[in-house]
């Protein structure tokens, strides 16, 4: 394990930009999770969708070798800046990168479309691709194209953890019970909890999301649930680990 002792935390206003909840331990829960599920090495090049402020790069820093590589991407600068600040200067093969996307809550000014963009990397570069809390902030046609992409940069062998927000039979019957945080309602093809601004919580029909997957031949290698709707579960969002 390398000694991540200079790093500091985020400050706490910055962990609440990006959907605040225990930043150490949810991270640390989903990178567990990852090394049990997809066997993540030591030397693994990960690709984290979406990176906020690093929760996910906090438990890679001591569990990644010199060898291994993080990249992070986000449409939201804070931390992007925060993190090239404070992290990449003492972990060089920890790199996070803004990106002008569009995203009504995130970044409303910018004129690329998460529809259009290709991701910055080349083909079959990574092990592992995470998305926490990011496809909850996304449309149908982005997420498409997001797939489309991760196929490409995706290692033949390589693997992905995206959270949903997933609506089936049970997490219908939980909000319609008064237990869930969201209340979600259909919204054309997917489901928002404002319509105001649909992009603050988006969920989406189970089948419609594995489906997304297996249009680019990827397969749903489990589905966690979690316990947003108010289900008993250790996660907070649902999380479908992806395989080919
Ligand atoms: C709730 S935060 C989660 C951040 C981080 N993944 C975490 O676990 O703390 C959602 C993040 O997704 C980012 N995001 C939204 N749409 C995006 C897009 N199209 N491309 C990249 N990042 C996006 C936002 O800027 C924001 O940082």
């Amino acid at each position: 394990m390398r000694d991540i002792s200079k790093i500091s935390e985020p400050p706490e206003d910055l962990h609440i930009c990006f959907g605040g909840g225990d930043f150490r331990l949810s991270g640390k829960k989903m990178i567990d999770l990852c090394r049990e599920k997809f066997g993540l090495r030591p030397d693994s090049k990960v690709l984290d969708i979406g990176c906020g402020i690093g929760r996910l790069s906090y438990p890679l820093l001591e569990y990644l070798s010199e060898d291994g590589a993080y990249e992070g991407f986000d449409t939201f600068p804070v931390g992007v800046k925060w993190c090239t600040e404070n992290i990449t200067p003492e972990f060089p093969n920890f790199r996070y990168q803004h990106v002008e996307i569009y995203n009504s809550t995130y970044n409303p000014a910018a004129k690329t479309k998460a529809a259009d963009f290709i991701f910055p990397y080349e083909d079959e570069s990574f092990d592992l691709i995470t998305l926490n809390s990011v496809f909850t902030h996304m449309m149908p046609e982005d997420i498409m194209n997001y797939i489309k992409e991760m196929d490409r940069v995706l290692k033949v062998d390589g693997h992905i953890m995206a959270t949903f927000f997933l609506i089936n039979a049970e997490s219908n019957e939980l909000m319609d019970l008064g237990k869930s945080v969201h209340d979600f309602f259909k919204f054309g093809i997917f489901y928002t909890a404002d319509p105001k601004d649909p992009m603050d919580a988006v969920g989406y029909d189970e089948k419609f999301a594995v489906n997304m997957f297996a249009q680019r031949g990827f397969v749903i290698q489990e589905t966690i649930p979690g316990n947003w709707c108010g289900r008993e579960s250790n996660y907070h969002q649902d999380i479908l680990l992806v395989s080919r």
